[in-house]
C-alpha cells in the first residue's frame, strides 16, 4: 500500500472512496464535511438531522457520490466524543473503515487528518494513528493460500490535508507509523507461520535478514560454542528435538560508546509441546506462537535500525523446539545455567523460563545497563489478565514505569504485576538452587521471580504476553492471529531512552 500526505482540498479529491469524520453530538459539520454536504445536496446533514449519523465511535456511514463529486464514495466516520479523543481510538477507527472499504473492492482512499487538533492530539501524531491503523487493520497472512482472495488490497492511502503548514508534521508522522507498523507486521509474520516454516535455524534467516536489510550486526551461537559456555539450561530444553538451536545475537549501535544502554531479551521456542510434560492435544498448535517474544525483538531491531535513536542496544534471541523424545528432558533433572545455578526440573513444560535463564546471564556477561525480556511464558498470565493485556514484572520501578508509558503511546495496554519475596518461597528446591515451577498459586509472578534470579542487580523488566501475542477474533486494528505486540512499546521505549 502505497501512503502519502497531500495539501488540497478533500471534496476535490478522486479517489474510490474518501474519508471524513464527525465528532459524536457536533453543534455543526466541520468545514470539509460541510462542502461535501452541499455537493452531495444536504443528504450528510439530512441523515444528522434523522439520527441515522451520530458520529459514535466506530460508525460508518457509506454514501456514493453519484458522480457530484471526483470520489465515487464518502465515508463519514464517527470518532465518538471529541473531548475523549486518543490516537488508539484513531487507530481503531481507521482499521474499521478501511476493512469496510476493502471487502468493497476499494483500491484508493483518501482520509482527512481525522480528529487533529481534537484534544490536544497533535497532526503528527494523528497520521502517526491514521497509518498504523490502516497498515496493521489490513493485514492478512496468506503465504500458505493459494487460491485468490475474495478482495482485492487497498493500494493507495493518502491523508489530504488543506493547511500547507501541518504538511510536514503529517509527514514526520507517516513515516514513523510506517516503520512501526511495519516491524509490527513483520513479527507477525514470524508468528504466524506454522513451526515447520519457522524452525531455529528460520529464526536465524529472519534476524540476518533484518540485520542486512537496515544494517545490524548479528551473530549466532551454534550448540558447540552454547555448551561452551555452558548454557545448560537452554541445551536442557533444546536435548529432545531434532532442529538444531540457535542462540541469536543481534546489535544496533547508536551512540559512539561500547556500553550496551538496554538488551532486548526474546523468548523463541518455535513449538512448545510442554516435552516430556506434554500439553494436552486441544489448541496445542497454538504453541507455534511461542516464539512470539523473539520474534518481537527481532522486529524491534528492524524499526531500530531505521529510526536510528542514539543509543546502544542489543538483543538476544535464544531459539529452540520444546519436544519429547527418547532425549527430552524429564523431570526431576538437574540443570546447571550459564552463570552456575542449578535448576530441578518439575515441568518440562515451563521451559521458557530455561532459556531465558541462558539468555539473561549471556546479556549480563556482556555488560548491559538494562535488560527487557519479552516471552509468551505463563498460562496464568491468561488467566490473569486475558488477550488484553500485557503482565509487566520487575526489580526496577523507574524502568518498568517507562516501559508501561511506551506501550500506553502505543497503545498496548500493561498492568504491573506484584513480585514481593515471599512469592519466592515456592521457587525453593530441596536437591538444587531452584525449581522451575512454583504451583499453580501466582502463576505468572513465581515464573516472573525465576526469570528475575537471573538479572541479578540489573535492571530488569519481564513482559509476559502469553495472553497478548495472539488472538482468535477481530479486535480494532489486531487482525484474528498474531498482533505483533509489543513491538510498538519497545520501539517507543528504546526511542524515548535515547532522548535522555
Ligand atoms: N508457552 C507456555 C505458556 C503459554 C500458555 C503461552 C498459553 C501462551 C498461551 C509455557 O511454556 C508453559 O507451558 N507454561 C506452563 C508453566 C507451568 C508448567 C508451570 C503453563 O503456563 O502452564
Ligand atoms: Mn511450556
Ligand atoms: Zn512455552
Amino acid at each position: 500500500m502505497e501512503i502519502a500526505v497531500t495539501v488540497g482540498d478533500i471534496s476535490q479529491f478522486e479517489a474510490d472512496a474518501i474519508i471524513v469524520t464527525l465528532f459524536e453530538g457536533a453543534e455543526y459539520l466541520s468545514g470539509e464535511l460541510a462542502a461535501i454536504d452541499v455537493a452531495l445536496d444536504g443528504s450528510i446533514s439530512r441523515l444528522v438531522t434523522q439520527g441515522e449519523i451520530k458520529g459514535k465511535l466506530g460508525e460508518n456511514t457509506l454514501i456514493y457520490a453519484l458522480a457530484k463529486l471526483p470520489a465515487a464514495r464518502v465515508v463519514v466516520a464517527g470518532l465518538g466524543k471529541e473531548t475523549e479523543l486518543t490516537q488508539d481510538k484513531v487507530r481503531g477507527v481507521v482499521a474499521g473503515t478501511c476493512r469496510m472499504l476493502r471487502d468493497k473492492n476499494v483500491k484508493s482512499i483518501a482520509t482527512v487528518a481525522q480528529g487533529a487538533g481534537a484534544n490536544g492530539i497533535t497532526y503528527e501524531t494523528i497520521a502517526q494513528a491514521i497509518v498504523e491503523g490502516a497498515i496493521l487493520g489490513l493485514y492478512t497472512f496468506r503465504r500458505h493460500i493459494t487460491k485468490e482472495p475474495e478482495h482485492g488490497e487497498v493500494e493507495q492511502l493518502t491523508i489530504v490535508e488543506a493547511d500547507q503548514s501541518n504538511i510536514t508534521a503529517l509527514e514526520e508522522g507517516l513515516r514513523k507509523g510506517e516503520v512501526l507498523a511495519g516491524a509490527t507486521i513483520l513479527a507477525r509474520d514470524m508468528v504466524n507461520e506454522p513451526s515447520n516454516y519457522m524452525t531455529p535455524t528460520d529464526m536465524v534467516r529472519e534476524a540476518s535478514k533484518v540485520a542486512e536489510d537496515y544494517g545490524l550486526a548479528v551473530e549466532v551461537l551454534e550448540k558447540e560454542q552454547m555448551e561452551e559456555l555452558g548454557m545448560g539450561a537452554l541445551l536442557g530444553v533444546a536435548q529432545g528435538s531434532h532442529q538444531p538451536p540457535k542462540f541469536i545475537i543481534l546489535r544496533y549501535k547508536g551512540r559512539d560508546a561500547e556500553e550496551i544502554d538496554i538488551t532486548l531479551v526474546g523468548k523463541a521456542i518455535t513449538f512448545d509441546s510442554g516435552g516430556i510434560s506434554l500439553k494436552p492435544s486441544a489448541n496445542m498448535g497454538d504453541m507455534k506462537g511461542d516464539m512470539s517474544g523473539g520474534a518481537a525483538v527481532i522486529a524491534t531491531m528492524a524499526a531500530i535500525a531505521q529510526l536510528k535513536p542514539a543509543i546502544n542496544v542489543m538483543a538476544v534471541i535464544p531459539a529452540t523446539e520444546n519436544l519429547p523424545g527418547g532425549n527430552a528432558l524429564k523431570p526431576a533433572d538437574i540443570l546447571t545455567s550459564m552463570e552456575g545455578k542449578t535448576i530441578e526440573i518439575i515441568s518440562t513444560d515451563a521451559e521458557g523460563r530455561l532459556i531465558l535463564a541462558d539468555a539473561l546471564g549471556y546479556a549480563r556477561k556482556h555488560g548491559t545497563k538494562r535488560i527487557v525480556d519479552v516471552a509468551t511464558l505463563t498460562g496464568a498470565c491468561v488467566v490473569a489478565l486475558g488477550t488484553v493485556t500485557t503482565g509487566v514484572f520487575g526489580n526496577h520501578q523507574e524502568l518498568v514505569g517507562q516501559v508501561i508509558a511506551a506501550g500506553a503511546e502505543a497503545g498496548e495496554k500493561m498492568w504491573q504485576m506484584p513480585i514481593f519475596d515471599e512469592y519466592k518461597e515456592q521457587n525453593k528446591s530441596t536437591v538444587a538452587d531452584i525449581k522451575n515451577t512454583g504451583g499453580r498459586n501466582a502463576g505468572a509472578i513465581t515464573a516472573a521471580l525465576f526469570v528475575g534470579e537471573f538479572a541479578g542487580d540489573t535492571p530488569w523488566v519481564h513482559l509476559d504476553i502469553a495472553g497478548t501475542n495472539m488472538i482468535d477474533k477481530t479486535r480494532k486494528y489486531e487482525v484474528k492471529g498474531a498482533t505483533g505486540v509489543p513491538v510498538r512499546t519497545l520501539v517507543n521505549l528504546v526511542v524515548s531512552l535515547a532522548g535522555k
